[in-house]
């Protein structure tokens, strides 16, 4: 089973002041902090071993947040990223923590939101690397993928001016074994970081990159700007407000996917301190 990794370092300085004495993935989107939206969907993909990473102030604050996991029936650990020197210094850093398996890397300021089937699918896959490709109207802000019929990909832009297709990759990739080593013998780019473009090139070059799209049942936000990070609380609340159901509730997806029973789940709810969210734990409990 594929182990998981939640980078959520980083400096933020599209968010500032907000982010001066907060971690951007400690900030709330409507109502649960940022890092729950990530957490879950490793969670829905069923990876019950994760990794923390974040800076040194702010990593006692997850740890605080959720623990080792074991309420959740999960296992999480916690890693340092002294500086922000990229994406792809993640898979450096969780080395000890894959012990030579394979993992999903995820963006702690990315969120998904719908079917996540395609998720579930591709995390089957064994070998090389899985990236996804969403079609934006923006794609320019993003890394930027073009893939044939087949999904065969044909190139991969950083930020480019002419963007050769629609299709943004977010925040979320799968790897072989291999990634730590890839890792570790890329260059810092002109801006000083292991860039995750140069990691996935790794793959490209050996024809074992693998590029599926999102269907229109994704929602994917990234939240990095006041915007983004007022939009997106803007769509977890309508959602939430739409339907008698919570998005990312961390305790309901660990009884969903049988991480825990309903003894356990009723226990948190019980201790819970905000009495809506206990009742509603409560009631899942209870069904
Ligand atoms: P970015 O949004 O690219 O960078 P940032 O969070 O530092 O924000 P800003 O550009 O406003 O300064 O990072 C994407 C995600 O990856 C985010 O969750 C932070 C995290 N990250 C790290 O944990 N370590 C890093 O070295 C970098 C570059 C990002």
């Amino acid at each position: 089973m594929k182990k998981g990794i939640i980078l959520a370092g980083g400096s933020g300085t599209r968010l500032d002041p907000l982010t001066r004495v907060v971690c951007k993935q400690l900030l709330p989107v409507y109502d649960k902090p940022m890092i729950y939206y990530p957490l879950s969907v490793l969670m829905l993909g069923d990876i019950r071993e994760i990794l923390i990473i974040s800076t040194p102030q702010d990593l006692p604050k997850f740890s605080e947040l959720l623990g080792n996991g074991s309420q959740l029936g999960i296992n999480i650990e916690y890693a340092v990223q002294d500086e922000p020197r990229g994406l792809a210094e993640a898979l450096i850093i969780g080395e000890d923590f894959l012990q030579e398996e394979s993992c999903c890397l995820i963006l702690g300021d990315n969120i998904f939101h719908g079917k996540l089937d395609f998720f579930r699918e591709a995390l089957k896959e064994n070998s090389g690397a899985t990236i996804f490709a969403k079609e934006v109207r923006d794609p320019e802000r993003f890394g930027v993928v073009e893939f044939d019929s087949q999904g065969k990909v044909l190139s991969i832009e950083e930020k480019p001016d002419s963007p050769k297709s629609p299709y943004a990759i977010p925040g979320l990739y799968i790897f072989d074994n291999s990634a730590p080593a890839r890792a570790k013998s890329l260059n810092p780019s002109k801006r000083g970081e292991l860039e995750i473009a140069d990691l996935i090139a790794s793959y490209f070059t050996d024809g074992s990159l693998r590029a599926k799209t999102l269907s229109r049942g994704v929602t994917w936000l990234d939240t990095g700007t006041p915007d983004s990070l007022l939009e997106a609380a803007n769509y977890i609340g309508t959602v939430q407000k739409q339907n008698a159901f919570q998005v990312s509730c961390i305790e309901e997806i660990a009884y969903e996917r049988g991480f825990i029973d309903a003894i356990a789940l009723a226990a948190l709810a019980e201790v819970h301190p905000n009495r809506e969210y206990a009742n509603y734990l409560g009631l899942k409990a209870r069904n």
